[in-house]
């Protein structure tokens, strides 16, 4: 899993999978040493990598080594394509909108659920897709929709749709987990 932030997404995993057969988070990856998603790592006897340089792609395929599936949330970095082409297909990120509106370069966190406001969009939701060379571009493989409410801000927007991403980003991994 490679993440920058919090972890929730890192956690609904670990609970949906703490005793699966099947489903086995193997290793967190992070481009921050301050990641909370490092935490819960440890909590859940995780090992963990921070990093040094998240742009070399020798480092992060190092840090791969063995994987089958990479799973990204809150991953700030764009991958490099040496990557993405070894991962082709097996590497997927969840994004907090309905791609392909609201996402790219510079679309992370409040700046998403902003913008989905200004838009006066009436829909929102979250994201599952493959990752190719360019931010949130690669096919969609799985979405989740939630209602944008009246008065909602860009806290209650991104609360709403982070427990749609929780719901989510287990149902695609277990799914695409049983295709391997
Ligand atoms: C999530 O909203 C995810 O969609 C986005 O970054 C956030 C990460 O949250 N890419 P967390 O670190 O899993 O709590």
């Amino acid at each position: 899993m490679l993440v920058s932030g919090g972890g929730t997404n890192l956690q609904a995993l670990l609970d949906a999978f703490h005793d699966s057969p099947l489903v086995q988070i193997a290793r967190v990856i992070s481009s921050r040493s301050d990641a909370g998603a490092l935490d819960r790592a440890r909590r859940g006897n995780v090992p963990a990598v921070v990093l040094r340089k998240p742009s070399d792609a020798a480092e992060l395929l190092a840090a791969l080594h063995e994987i089958e599936l990479v799973v990204l949330a809150g991953y700030l970095q764009l991958v490099p394509a040496a990557v993405v082409r070894q991962f082709r297909g097996r590497m997927i990120n969840i994004h907090p909108a309905l791609l392909p509106d609201f996402g790219g370069r510079g679309m992370y966190g409040h700046h998403v659920h902003e913008a989905v406001l200004a838009s006066g969009a009436r829909e929102s939701g979250a994201t599952v897709h493959l990752v190719d060379e360019e931010f949130d571009r690669g096919a969609i493989i799985g979405q989740e929709r939630v209602p944008v409410l009246p008065g909602d801000t860009p806290d209650t927007l991104a609360a709403r749709v982070l427990e749609a991403e929780h719901r989510l980003l287990p149902r695609v991994v277990l799914d695409l987990t049983r295709r391997l």
